[in-house]
Order: C-alpha cells, then sequence, then structure tokens
C-alpha cells in the first residue's frame, strides 16, 4: 500500500485491509495471549522460526496494524508502537547501544529527552555528548568517538522550534558510519519525511498530533531498511553477531532490512515490556486517520496567530519557521514546504512574569503540559516542562526564561487571536 497511495490515502486506509467477512473497523484486539494447536506451532514462534502472534507484550495485531499505517506514512519498512515518546526514543538507542557506547545529540531537544539521555541513560553507561545543532559540520563530527554508536535530533526541536539540517546531520552520521535517528513528532509525516533527506530511523511521540486529540500517550519507532548494519559490523554486534537469547541467530541475516526493528521488538520489548496497549493503538488509529486534516489546519492557524504577535507591540519577540524574518525559514520551506508545525512560541514584553500573567488571563487557550493538540493550548517551559533544568541548561537547551509554548488549535484562528487579544489587554 505505501508505494501505491498518497498520504491523504495512507492516512485512512493503510495498516488494516480486512478479509471477507472481517469487520471494515480495525478491531481491537484486546487480549494477552493468541492460541495453537500444537506444542511444536508455539516453540517456532518462540524461536522466531515462523511470524505469528502470542503474547501482547511482544505482538498484538491491533498493534501491528497501527505501527504498518506509520511506517507507511514515514515511507519506511516497518515500525513499532511503544507505551510513549519516551519510550521510542530510549529504545531506538538502546537497540544499538550499551554500557560503554556513545550517541552525539543535538542540544535542542525536548527537555525530557534531554534528560533521559544526559541523565538516566549515563547511569546505564550509554554516555552523550550534546552539539549545538546549527554548528559547522566539522565542530559537530569533532564529538564522534570510535565508541559513537548514532546521532540524533528532532525535526522541529521542542519547545525551541529549531529547524534540523536533515540532510548535514546525514551526512555527519553516515561519515561515520552510524544511523541518524531523527524525532519527527512536531511536524508529523504529512509535512516531513525524514528518510526522504537521509535520516535511517524515525521516532515518535504519538501523544501529540497523530493522536491528535489528546487521549492516549503512545510512541513510535520507524526503520527505513537503509542503514547497512553489517557494512559496519564491529560497532553492532548486537545486530551483526548472534543472539544467545535465541540461540545464536543473527538479526541482519535471519531478517535483512527488517533486523533493527525485529531486535527492538524480540528483545528489548520482551525485556523491558514498554508495549502501547491495543486500545491506546486504536484511539491513535483513529486521530491518524484524519492527520492529514487537521495538520494543514493547525499550520494555517499558526501562520496566522504568529503573524499577528509579530505585529503587536506588546510582544517583545516571535519565534514560527514559517515567518520569513526567522533565522529557519529557509530550512523549514526545504524541508516542510507545505507548513512545520502548529506551535510558535514567544515572549511578551515585561518578562517572565508578565507572560505568566497573561497565560492566567487567557479563556479559550488551557494551560495545560500538552502540545499538539486539536484544542490551543500553552505552556511556560521553565515554570513546567523544564523545571529541573538549571538556568544555565535552560539557556544551553536554547530556552528562554520568558518563552512561551502555544501550541494553535483547530479551532477558528479568529477566535484563537481574539482570545491572544483580549489577555494582553487584561
Ligand atoms: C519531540 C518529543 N519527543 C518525545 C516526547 C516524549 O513523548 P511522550 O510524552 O509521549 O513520552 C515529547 C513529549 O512532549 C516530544 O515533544
Amino acid at each position: 500500500m505505501a508505494k501505491q497511495f498518497k498520504p491523504e490515502t495512507l492516512c485512512v486506509q493503510a495498516g488494516w485491509t480486512p478479509k471477507k467477512g472481517e469487520p471494515r473497523v480495525l478491531p481491537i484486539y484486546q487480549s494477552t495471549t493468541f492460541k495453537y494447536d500444537t506444542s511444536e506451532q508455539m516453540a517456532r514462534l518462540f524461536d522466531l522460526e515462523d511470524s505469528g502472534y502470542f503474547y501482547t507484550r511482544l505482538q498484538n495485531p491491533t498493534n501491528d496494524a497501527v505501527a504498518a499505517k506509520i511506517a507507511a506514512l514515514e515511507g519506511g519498512v516497518a515500525a513499532m508502537l511503544t507505551s510513549s515518546g519516551q519510550a521510542a526514543n530510549f529504545y531506538a538507542i538502546f537497540n544499538i547501544c550499551q554500557a560503554g557506547d556513545h550517541f552525539v545529540c543535538s542540544s535542542t531537544i525536548y527537555g525530557g529527552t534531554f534528560n533521559l539521555f544526559g541523565v538516566t541513560m549515563k547511569k546505564l553507561g550509554v554516555d552523550v555528548t550534546f552539539v549545538n545543532p546549527d554548528a559547522p559540520e566539522e565542530e559537530i563530527s569533532a564529538a564522534f568517538r570510535p565508541n559513537t554508536k548514532a546521532l540524533f535530533g528532532e525535526t522541529i526541536s521542542n519547545p525551541t522550534l529549531e529547524v534540523l539540517d536533515i540532510e548535514k546531520f546525514a551526512r555527519i552520521a553516515h561519515k561515520h558510519g552510524v544511523p541518524l535517528i531523527v524525532d519527527n513528532t512536531f511536524p508529523t509525516p504529512i509535512n516531513c519525511r525524514p528518510f526522504e533527506w537521509g535520516a535511517d530511523i524515525v521516532v515518535h511521540s504519538t501523544t501529540k498530533y497523530m493522536d491528535g486529540h489528546a487521549t492516549s500517550v503512545g510512541g513510535a519507532i520507524v526503520d527505513s531498511g537503509n542503514f547497512d548494519w553489517d557494512a559496519h559490523a564491529d560497532k553492532f554486534p548486537g545486530l551483526c553477531t548472534p543472539d544467545e537469547s535465541y540461540h545464536g541467530l543473527t538479526y541482519t541475516k535471519a531478517f535483512g532490512k527488517l533486523a533493527y526493528i525485529t531486535k527492538a521488538t524480540a528483545q528489548l520489548m520482551r525485556d523491558l515490556g514498554s508495549i502501547q496497549s491495543p486500545q491506546n493503538a486504536f484511539l491513535l488509529n483513529l486521530g491518524l486517520e484524519t492527520l492529514h486534516l487537521r495538520m494543514p489546519q493547525h499550520c494555517g492557524n499558526a501562520q496566522k496567530v504568529a503573524e499577528y504577535l509579530s505585529k503587536n507591540d506588546k510582544v517583545a519577540w516571535v519565534n514560527y519557521c514559517g515567518l520569513p524574518d526567522n533565522k529557519y525559514y529557509e530550512l523549514a520551506q526545504k524541508y516542510m514546504p507545505g507548513g512545520s508545525c502548529g506551535v510558535i512560541s514567544f515572549g511578551l514584553k515585561g518578562g517572565r512574569e508578565v507572560s505568566i500573567k497573561f497565560m492566567d488571563s487567557l479563556k479559550l487557550a488551557a494551560i495545560v503540559t500538552h502540545v499538539a493538540d486539536a484544542r490551543t493550548c500553552v505552556l511556560h517551559p521553565a515554570s513546567h516542562t523544564h523545571r529541573q533544568l538549571s538556568d544555565e541548561q535552560l539557556l544551553e537547551a536554547g530556552i528562554r526564561p520568558d518563552l512561551i509554548r502555544f501550541s494553535v488549535g483547530i479551532e477558528n484562528a479568529d477566535d484563537i487571536i481574539a482570545d491572544i487579544e483580549q489577555a494582553l489587554n487584561a
């Protein structure tokens, strides 16, 4: 289906293709387990000699249908759903990095990911070096070591809204024989498909636009199937040498282009178990069915709100890559010509206290931790999502103390602007 159809059709139809007499709508396989006729049939599944379902911690038909839809939308060969975006990012790195390994990461990423990589993964012995994504190639290259196993960045960073130069990052990663992993949560594959620009693995917090209705926390990892693990076998023993927990099976030999996702499923999900519930996958699928309709509305509304804010004299600064004077306008036009995302950031004259007063005066836009919801919502990262970061770390991550993150929903743009106006006047 992936090659035949355009994204709009994939959003609605990919993943679940019912056969005669089967439900038209993707069913929720609310079953932990699956039945077999002989002990031998089940044993072959445990040895990865046959494909089939046996236990939902590893695979579930509802989840697999939704994963297949996301893989089709991104143009990848396979995907795996996880219980959250955090789990997706953890698995994406841990699938190829073990204690003693290192990876390089853009410093402008979501605060939760920054913490996961910079603190928690370090405790597991996986080291990270954060780099300024706008630095010249040689400077980013200098962060690589012999034990570096991946390069990581966000297409549009949350909440600083910097646009990643994906081709530059892919060049650097491939020069060092490692894959580029891109968190494509904010643009979604409707606005950007990182594989087309050289990324190897894509991750998502499906909690955001993909679900779109703020009902279900979830994540996804998508593999392009393009990275040649065997060409760098010394770096990736987990994929290119026998796995003792599967009787000496070697993932690249047994599964070819599906090696990375199969290992993530058969080994990491088996052992760590952060599976997405089939109920959540069902809700995610409903969200995906309208993703192609919602994204243009988010982007169109955000453009109008950004233009309004940039003309208002109470506003100190506006950051939205759809504004022609934005630092990332050219990159956004290159990678996301049809629109970027619905998230804007700005600061008010008078600084932090005025920004907080403004947020408290909003009536339509709600103060929530969430972002990328159908409903307009707002957050002050320095007081909320990033409060664990010191001022120094905040600035390192490009977050000003007065930064308001404004996630423009799919309501009428005039109503959103009227709400902002009354709050500015309050
Ligand atoms: C870009 C990005 N990646 C990952 C995450 C983590 O996702 P989740 O909240 O689903 O665990 C977030 C959450 O805001 C995010 O914005």
